[in-house]
């Protein structure tokens, strides 16, 4: 752990759930950036602050409940007022998302929100994606993936679990296939070829979505966008 990076991811986080009002309902996100945002949250309910947490991910869901924030789902309330949630890179409006496996439900609580904030910490922020790019698959559909991604120039890896020294699977019971694209001219190209891929039940790439990026950086938060 790099206590540097943790402060801007912390900071970013911070400054996101200052944006929060009372009463509001709130896309609460996934992984270590998200994790600050959902301790601030709690510490803020402590405080007296009145909100209910949609959680992206089970993960997310346990950290919030055990942070003390009301929880409940998508489909139990009229609408997200915010979102607050993290990233693995960032690049002029465009994410990638799933490091942690969790884009698929990410996606759809970021997209119902009438604000989405995005957090990150400076090193995520880039001129080019190249990352990897997560992709929630069926087991069945495995190896046509694989071959898919292979035609589109790309390089897939399964993503394996150190805990069960096999594939990692999501809350879903799916596979993880990262899509290695090498550097990504035209995000939405790339995204369009992956929403046809059968099998793949959602990707990493999030265009647009994000309202704001707040990226940590060693002299405060700056706002990307
Ligand atoms: C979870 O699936 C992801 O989309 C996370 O939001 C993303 O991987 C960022 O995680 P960290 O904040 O841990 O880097």
């Amino acid at each position: 752990m790099d206590p540097d990076h943790e402060s801007m991811k912390r900071a970013a986080a911070e400054a996101a759930v200052e944006m929060v009002e009372d009463g509001m309902i709130v896309g609460i996100g996934t992984g270590s950036t998200a994790a600050y945002a959902i301790t601030a949250l709690g510490e803020a309910v402590e405080a007296g602050l009145e909100i209910t947490g949609v959680p992206t991910s089970d993960a997310a869901r346990y950290r919030a409940k055990t942070a003390g924030i009301t929880i409940s789902d998508l489909d139990m309330v009229d609408g997200i007022d915010l979102a607050i949630d993290g990233a693995d890179q960032a690049c002029e409006g465009t994410l990638i998302k799933g490091g942690g496996g969790a884009h698929t439900r990410e996606r759809i609580v970021d997209a119902a929100a009438d604000q989405f904030i995005a957090i990150v910490d400076e090193r995520k922020v880039v001129d080019q994606l190249d990352a990897p790019i997560p992709l929630e698959v069926l087991p069945a559909a495995r190896h046509l993936v694989q071959a898919a991604v292979d035609d589109l120039g790309g390089t897939a890896t399964v993503r394996t679990s150190g805990s069960t020294d096999g594939p990692a699977y999501t809350e879903r019971g799916m596979l993880l296939i990262d899509a290695d694209m090498g550097m990504i001219e035209d995000a939405s190209a790339v995204a369009k070829e992956l929403d046809t891929l059968p099998g793949v039940i959602d990707h990493g790439l999030f265009i647009g979505l994000a309202d704001s990026l707040l990226v940590g950086t060693p002299d405060g938060v700056e706002r990307e966008w």
